[in-house]
């Protein structure tokens, strides 16, 4: 195979950028000659050298369909797989996955006994000890220390951290229902455990991302919001003919994408589509103008048709029947595969939840709000909140494996997080303020979205207002 390297050299030989899908074409060619009959046939005044350039080749949005094989493995999250809750036995199947996986991950780093071996044994309360439980509550305690009550399948116990130690910074991001591990030691009565050390599941520090071996890029947006007034045709319209010579390969789309009927109250007043079918035609018919050489990955938010408890349903295809045959529908959350790159896709409603029980978090941080979910290792830690979960016998929410690239939406305001290895992505929106973002004083970032070269990781953000 030619040297990409070398290719590009020759075109700058004669003052020529070339685009890297020309890069491809000429190394799948095998055709170093190829170089010379290109140069020949380009106009003057061209600057890069894209695929109309390349002799015989049909210079429609199609034409290039073989010049990259885009392949696409859903790891988790395929359609149908999102499962039922039959009954309260399965709440308790579900808390207990979630209590020995993430328990599992902080074990690994540190020795641990049971909570009930802590409190029955003599010995334990000599020394220093290791105890890992899920968070039931967290309380401030009169002298802005706080309160964890930490529970194992064994037994609970009330666990103080003390507001002048360095573990403190930690314990005030506490969430209920995360699992945690805690280093310290137990009162002389028994019924406290005084903390010193807090470890959650979290990221490895030397976790290292894997990078594709083959060139490829991948786009990622969110919330379309198709059927509100808000909704920004023209600006899609620009980023749909950037998408066609953007070189991209995938598109991944993570959730709201109709505005949905009866989300809110009074929202019939702010929507130009009313019915739920047509919304979602529009948007077939939208997706389906983009090149069909790019995969298109979709999953749902909490303003698409399927139920809102998490992890969400496929569409059903009563309402994909204008979707093209490039579209690949998959779950909230989905786990997919991009030539090696592994994308988790979630939509994000557990951000509210954690915007209002961390303190100082706010909306436009949700490249925070990522980290957050990566060091928890999981995507939506607080129960019984804003986010609807459906409890199944295994915990769909864990972050296990560790993606490369988190990408989320919900919030309309884009962030970015690096974190260990991992690249957080929340591209914002389609839709301009809303009556109700502007009574909450939320300021979206519309019209973006975020590109990522497989080979690189590197996130790069483009804006079509
Ligand atoms: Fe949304």
């Amino acid at each position: 195979m030619l040297d990409a390297r070398q290719i590009t050299l020759r075109f700058l030989e004669t003052k020529l950028q070339v685009h890297p899908d020309v890069v491809r074409y000429i190394q799948e060619q095998d055709d170093l000659d190829l170089i010379d009959r290109i140069i020949e046939k380009v106009p003057g005044d061209t600057i890069v050298v894209s695929t109309k350039h390349i002799p015989g080749m049909n210079a429609t949005r199609d034409g290039m369909r073989f010049l990259t094989d885009p392949s696409v493995e859903v790891i988790s999250g395929s359609p149908g797989t999102s499962g039922c809750v039959n009954g309260t036995a399965d709440y308790l199947y579900y808390f207990r996955d979630r209590f020995n996986r993430l328990g599992a991950m902080i074990r690994n780093r540190c020795g641990a006994i049971p909570i009930e071996a802590l409190i029955r044994s003599p010995r334990y309360r000599q020394e220093e000890c290791t105890v890992i439980g899920m968070v039931t509550e967290v309380k401030a305690t009169k002298n802005d220390h706080r309160i964890a009550e930490l529970e194992d399948i064994s037994a609970n116990i009330s666990v103080l951290f003390r507001k002048d130690r360095p573990i403190f910074e930690d314990a005030k991001r506490l969430i209920p229902d995360e699992v945690i591990g805690v280093k310290g030691k137990l009162s002389s009565d028994g019924r406290l455990f005084f903390a010193d050390q807090m470890y959650r599941p979290d990221i490895r520090v030397d976790n290292t991302p894997f990078k594709s071996e083959t060139p490829g890029k991948a786009v990622f947006i969110s919330d379309v919001h198709v059927g509100s007034n808000t909704f920004l045709e023209e600006c899609w319209n620009r980023f749909a003919d950037w998408l066609a010579d953007s070189g991209a390969s995938y598109l991944l789309i993570a959730g709201d994408l109709v505005d949905g009927i009866g989300i809110f109250p009074g929202q019939e007043q702010e929507l130009t589509i009313k019915n739920i079918y047509e919304q979602y035609d529009v948007f077939g018919e939208m997706i389906s103008k983009l090149p069909h050489r790019i995969k298109i990955i979709v999953s749902p938010g909490n303003h698409d048709v399927v139920r809102g408890a998490e992890p969400q349903p496929v569409i059903p295809e009563a309402f994909t029947k204008k979707f093209p045959e490039n579209c690949m529908l998959v779950e909230n959350p989905a786990l997919v595969n991009l030539q090696g790159v592994r994308v988790l896709m979630y939509h994000g409603r557990s951000i509210d939840d954690m915007i209002g029980l961390i303190p100082g978090a706010s909306y436009d941080q949700s490249g925070l709000m990522m980290q957050e979910m990566l060091q928890r290792r999981h995507l939506a830690p607080a129960y019984g909140r804003r986010t609807p979960i459906a409890a199944g016998r295994t915990d769909r929410l864990i972050i296990d494996p560790i993606p490369e690239i988190l990408h989320t939406g919900h919030v309309h305001i884009r962030g970015l997080a690096q974190y260990r290895g991992v690249l957080g992505i929340n591209a914002g929106t389609w839709q301009s303020q809303t009556a109700f973002q502007k009574q909450m004083n939320v300021n979206p970032t519309p019209a973006q979205a975020v590109m990522v070269d497989l080979q690189t990781l590197v996130p790069e953000t483009f804006t079509f207002l």
